[in-house]
């Protein structure tokens, strides 16, 4: 088994970066960076990912599968794991990249929609790769409720943003936003090996 070790960059290859920043000049209002997320970043959102049982985990703007991989190394046999990306491209290169993943070609604000379709009814981990900072606030509001409703009361989701945007005054709505949105809402240490360093933030219990 291929295992992704903390302090080694995830294998992001040139193609990899070539599918990244050919989907960025594509669409930069949707993609919100220009290269993968370290294996250090990747291994922090997916920490929320169970280790044993058969859970399903849905990853949200998986990109190239920096993140996919890394998920993908925790999970148990049995599990099933659904990544929902927005762009053609993305989705063309992780079918070709990532066999075993089950790509789901859909916008995140439909998530509840593109699961029933599947058969899935409940979800234990969400960890999302998402742009919010190119959200507006409804897109922001729909997306959240549509994650709230996946894992109920019981799961959890995960989701970045990064430190030099940490004062603007978006990513202040935003985390007051998780925190209407989620009961509990826990911020990471910096995780300072990132393009740009990030941070994660550690959501549990949806309030609606
Ligand atoms: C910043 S990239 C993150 C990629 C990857 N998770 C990583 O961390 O390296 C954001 C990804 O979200 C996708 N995306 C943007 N809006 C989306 C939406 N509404 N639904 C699903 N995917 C979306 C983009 O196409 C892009 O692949």
């Amino acid at each position: 088994m291929h295992v992704v070790s903390a302090d080694q960059p995830l294998p992001t290859d040139a193609a990899h970066r070539r599918a990244f920043i050919a989907a960025f000049l594509r669409r930069p209002g949707t993609m919100g960076a220009v290269v993968p997320s370290s294996a250090r970043l990747a291994n922090v959102l997916a920490s929320i990912v169970p280790t044993a049982g058969a859970p399903v985990v849905v990853e949200l703007g998986p990109g190239t599968g920096a993140v996919s991989a890394v998920i993908d190394e925790r999970l148990p046999p049995g599990a099933r794991h659904l990544a929902v990306e927005l762009d053609a491209g993305m989705v063309d290169f992780l079918g070709r990249t990532r066999p075993g993943l089950e790509v789901v070609h859909g916008d995140a604000r439909d998530l509840g929609k593109l699961l029933a379709e599947r058969g899935v009814m409940h979800v234990d981990a969400v960890v999302c790769g998402l742009p919010w900072a190119l959200f507006d606030e409804p897109t922001q509001h729909r997306v959240l409720t549509e994650v709230g409703h996946a894992i109920g009361p019981t799961g959890a989701f995960t989701t970045f943003a990064y430190l030099p945007g940490m004062a603007l005054p978006a990513a202040h709505r935003f985390r007051r936003t998780l925190r209407a949105r989620f009961q509990e809402v826990l911020i990471t240490a910096p995780v300072w090996r990132n393009m740009p360093p990030a941070f994660v933030y550690v959501c549990r219990r949806p309030t609606g």
